[in-house]
This record gives structure tokens, sequence and C-alpha cells, in this order.
């Protein structure tokens, strides 16, 4: 579904065309109709601006508190009982903006932002370490931008900390090029923002609802006092099936950490804030 006459109906019929050679089947429409999508059991809204080079996602915040409003607007009339699954940026404030506008309970309403980030911080150390990606498992919290919380005390390859295994100054590198990863894509790109690892990674977080997986994803998600934050959207573990957000996991931080989580939900709440006076 887009606005643009044409392009989602192009977008549809190039997919298509691939399953014959990737081997999937079903079917797939591309409309300019909300109509269309009606009843549809898992939404993922990317509708908005993406970031040109040099600015930040925070400074799409009004542009895209518009559109993402509209959008959730008619979602929520054609699929009143879907899940959400918010890729559009600020990531936090939209996921917010997205629960507010639909009504919904927080547990079908989710951030799409550790996936992706943790998916960076892997390939950074796998490709630091000659390893496979898949052989290591990277945990990133907190929101998605400048203060996202990478902790490599929890990042393991197979069971090793990665704090074992590479010197302190190549983890702060990998971390910071981590935290820095969305826009040095949109540096080299110059008209637009990531797309590949984004849309593994929302297609990762539809598969885990629509295949009732129980899957534990870190994911941008309502807390309601866990980790001592309230009536705000941050990054955190969640377990996702069929009802999706099923359990929200707290894991036990050191107080650096808490602290770290607790600036990106101050950092959160001042977009909201922002959105409410814009
Ligand atoms: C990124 C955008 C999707 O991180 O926020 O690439």
């Amino acid at each position: 579904m887009d606005v643009i006459p044409g392009l989602p109906q192009g977008k549809a019929l190039d997919i298509l065309q691939s399953a014959p050679i990737l081997n999937f089947d079903g079917q797939l429409t591309g409309t300019n109709d909300y109509r269309e999508t009606a009843d549809s059991e898992v939404v993922i809204i990317t509708s908005g601006l993406s970031r040109k080079p040099g600015m930040t996602r925070d400074q799409l915040l009004l542009a895209n508190m518009k559109i993402v409003a509209e959008v959730t607007r008619n979602v929520v009339k054609y699929s009143p009982k879907c899940i959400i699954i918010m890729v559009t940026n600020p990531l936090e404030a939209m996921t917010h903006l997205a629960i507010q506008t639909s009504k919904f309970p927080r547990d079908r309403v989710i951030g799409l932002s550790g996936v992706l980030d943790a998916a960076r911080f892997s390939s950074f150390i796998a490709a630091e370490l000659k390893v496979s990606p898949t052989d290591v498992s990277a945990c990133v919290l907190g929101s998605h931008g400048k203060n996202m919380v990478v902790i490599p005390r929890l990042t393991t390859v197979k069971g090793t900390p990665v704090t074992k295994i590479l010197p302190k100054e190549t983890i702060d590198e990998l971390v910071a090029r981590t935290i820095e990863g969305g826009s040095e894509i949109v540096g080299l790109l110059k008209t637009g923002s990531a797309f590949y690892a984004p849309s593994a990674a929302a297609t990762r977080m539809a598969e885990a609802i629509i295949l009732d997986k129980k899957e534990i994803l870190p994911c941008a998600a309502y807390l309601q006092g866990e980790y001592g934050i309230k009536d705000t959207v941050v990054g955190v573990p969640v377990k996702l099936g069929r009802n999706g957000i099923e359990q929200i996991i707290e894991l036990e931080l050191t107080k650096e950490e808490k602290q770290a989580l607790a600036i990106s939900a101050k950092g959160v709440q001042e977009l909201v804030r922002a959105m409410k006076s814009g």
C-alpha cells in the first residue's frame, strides 16, 4: 500500500515474479486503497520521510507524525484487530503515536529497533572475528538513535561473551559504528535510508507473530513499570507470538546499563512532548 499510484502495484508484480525462482507461493497485491488492506492480521507501517545525509531520525518528527497518525487511523478503520509493526522514524515516538491513535493495547503495537540494531552489531563482530554472523547473539536495547544501549557484556559468540574475545577498543569502535549504523548507510546512499536489513528485521518480527513462534526479540515496547520506566516506548527483549507482545523480558542489568536505558526513555519522552506541542 502506498499513496503513489502505480508504485505498490509495480513493486508487487516485481516481487511476485521472483516467486518461481525463490520458491515461495501466495498472493501479492499492490494498492493505493486502504479498503484492499481490510482484515489484515499484521500491518507494517513504513510510511513517512526518510533521512537525508547529516539528518538525525529525530528531525523527522513533525513531518512523520502527521503521516503516521493518518496511516494508523486508516489501518485501524479497516483492520481493527491487527497487530502493528512500526518502522517509521523517530521510531519510539511513532510507536507511541500509533498506540495513542489506534487505542490498541500495548501488546499490539510494536516498534522495529533492536532486531535491526542487534543485526548490525552482530554483523560487525562477525566480520571482525571472521565467524558466521549467525553465531553472534547481540544484545541491543534502548532507543533507535544516539541513545541506543548496546550491551557487549550480554553479546556472545556461541556462548562466549564478546568482551572475552575482542579488545575493549575494538568493541567500543563497533558499538559506535552500530549506533551510527543507519547514518552510515544514509551517508552512502544520499537519497534514502537502509532497506534490506530493516525489511529483513520487520519480516523476522512478522513471522514470529504470524507463526506464533514465541521468539524473544529486542523490540520497542510501551513500558508500564518494567525496568523502572513508565508510559514510554523503549527497546527491550519481548516474546513475540500470535498475540503480539506476549511477555516483556526483564534482563538483569548493571547500574550503568539501567541508567543508559533511563536516558533512552528520557529522550523518547522529550520527543513525545514535542509532538504534543507540534
Ligand atoms: C535505519 C533506519 C531504518 O536504522 O532507521 O536504517
